[in-house]
């Protein structure tokens, strides 16, 4: 394939600043040659304010034609719709439904002059991939509840042997593939659920172990959720990738968050059988949003995973090279500390962040 068509949804609050950077770091990395081809669509909670529609056919027909989708973030408190639900999320929650992105890999990862409020914690100590199930879980329940305003509501948490089983698969080959290493140096899946509470859970362990047996070279081990939070702050360079349930995934990748400096520092891909969506792993942040000042390395970030897994689809060297720059250039950025936004203690803005990791790119590799 000689260009790929991106789809590119900035969204609301900061969104559209993140994407703006990540859209211009990684045009700067795959060179001159137009190999990428951004196009922008609407979606979101502004739209929506505007328009009442959060998340148009055309924007839908866009994210699934194209070879990979990118958003900004979305959501603007208030506006809701009669359940009480953000209408900002429909563009994100759509998606993964419709295209079914079953996978939502989330790298929790420390990087040089980013500080740890983990005491004594430095850059390798901590280094996992969280692979949430994105396609059932209790999330699937969204609006399918029983509902009866004011007075009882309902979201059945249901999983499937098919969900369960694929994405199991899913952590175990990423851990056979995947850079990076627990301090020890032994590859592990983590099962994180509540099985010893609901049948749900129990029923992804016992299909955990069954997958488990398939890669006897990775080692399998559980954590009940509430104490992973607790394994996750006290001993994270243990962990090399951990495999959950979708809503424990949403809960302990902000957790995870926390320890490497933020949601500012925490991508996000979204992967199904036949499509890619990747985002930070943050919102909106309307209250800093149109000031500049947005810290968009979780974006540019994201843009490095839609590289690697563009690459790896088409096999294209271009843009697994180009992926692997724009994580040096980020690693030098942050290891030198002149690039830091407010939230990772520096005072430089979007912009000029996005200039520095453009300046520090090597130059591609020639084309094999
Ligand atoms: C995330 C976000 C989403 C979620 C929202 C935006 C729907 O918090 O990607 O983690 O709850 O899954
Ligand atoms: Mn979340």
């Amino acid at each position: 394939k000689e260009i790929y068509d991106i789809a590119v949804v900035p969204g609301d609050g900061i969104g559209p600043e993140v994407s703006k950077a990540a859209v211009r770091v990684l045009t700067e990395a795959l060179g001159s040659t137009a190999v990428l081809r951004f196009a922008e669509y609407p979606a979101g909670a502004e739209l929506f304010q505007r328009t009442g529609d959060s998340f148009p056919a055309a924007t839908f027909e866009a994210c699934r034609s194209a070879d990979a989708i990118l958003h900004g973030a979305a959501g603007l408190p208030g506006v809701v719709h009669p359940d009480g639900t953000e209408a900002g999320l429909d563009f994100t929650l759509g998606l993964r439904s419709k295209l079914d992105l079953y996978a939502n890999v989330r790298p929790i990862k420390l990087w040089p002059g980013v500080t740890s409020p983990l005491r004594g914690r430095e850059v390798g100590d901590i280094d996992y991939v969280i692979v949430r199930e994105n396609s059932e879980g209790l999330y699937a329940a969204r609006g399918s509840g029983v509902f009866l305003r004011g007075e009882v509501a309902m979201d059945p948490l249901v999983q499937t042997r098919k969900g369960i089983e694929r994405i199991v698969r899913f952590a175990f080959e990423l851990a056979r593939t995947r850079g990076g290493a627990p301090a020890d140096g032994r590859r592990r899946v983590t099962c994180c659920d509540k099985a010893n509470v609901l049948r749900s859970y129990a029923l992804f362990r016992e299909i955990f172990s069954e997958v488990a047996r398939g890669y006897p070279d990775v080692e399998a081990e559980y954590a009940l959720v509430d104490a992973m939070t607790l394994h996750l702050v006290r001993q994270p360079s243990h962990y090399d990738v951990i495999v959950t349930e979708n809503m424990f995934g949403d809960i302990i990748s902000d957790l995870g968050a926390a320890t490497v400096g933020g949601m500012g520092m925490a991508p996000s891909a979204e992967l199904g059988d036949g499509n890619g969506f990747f985002q930070a792993s943050h919102g909106s942040a309307p209250d800093i949003s149109g000031k500049g000042i947005a810290n968009p390395y979780g974006t540019v970030l994201a843009g490095a995973m839609m590289l690697d897994w563009l690459g790896r689809r088409h096999g294209d060297r271009r843009l697994l090279d180009a992926a692997r720059r724009i994580e040096l250039a980020v690693h030098d950025a942050l290891a030198q500390r002149n690039a830091l936004s407010g939230d990772i203690g520096g005072t430089m803005g979007s912009a000029d962040i996005t200039g520095i990791l453009c300046a520090n790119l090597a130059p591609a590799a020639s084309a094999a």
